[in-house]
């Protein structure tokens, strides 16, 4: 099995879920080559969870790196799970534009974006003006 691919399914498994019960796991290699996982945390205060792509770039950056590569996403949905926004926002401050992220289901399913497709016209740096 392709290593992000299995690295997301591994790190899936310890997924805290207990209010959706809808596990996911993240995975992201960083420009060392390391992979970086992550799994949604939630919290019974409901807006205090994490989704498991913010869980693999605070590994990711507390190893010391910011930037990755290549992402996969795995979830238990039917169709392969696809970040939410505020997750797409997450991924392009450390992945550029061409970054190809794979969305999965646990059956197989795979769906590839880049970063610029999962969120087009992002906010960046440029606007700043510095
Ligand atoms: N979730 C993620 O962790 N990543 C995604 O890409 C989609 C949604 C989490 C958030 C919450 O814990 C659960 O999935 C249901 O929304």
């Amino acid at each position: 099995m392709n290593e992000m691919r299995q690295a997301a399914l591994e790190v899936r498994e310890n997924a805290h879920v207990p209010y959706s019960g809808f596990a996911v796991g993240a995975a992201l290699r960083g420009a060392s080559g390391k992979i970086y996982r992550g799994c949604n945390v939630e919290n019974v205060a409901y807006p205090e969870g994490t989704c498991a792509e913010a869980g693999a770039i605070a590994a990711m950056v507390a190893a010391g790196e910011t930037s990755f590569t290549e992402g996969y996403v795995v979830a238990g949905s039917p169709l392969p799970v696809t970040p939410c926004g505020g997750c797409r926002q997450k991924l392009a401050e450390f992945g550029a534009g061409d970054v190809v992220v794979t969305m999965a289901t646990v059956e197989g399913a795979e769906r590839s974006l880049t970063i610029a497709g999962l969120l087009p016209g992002a906010f960046d740096p440029s606007f700043l003006g510095r």
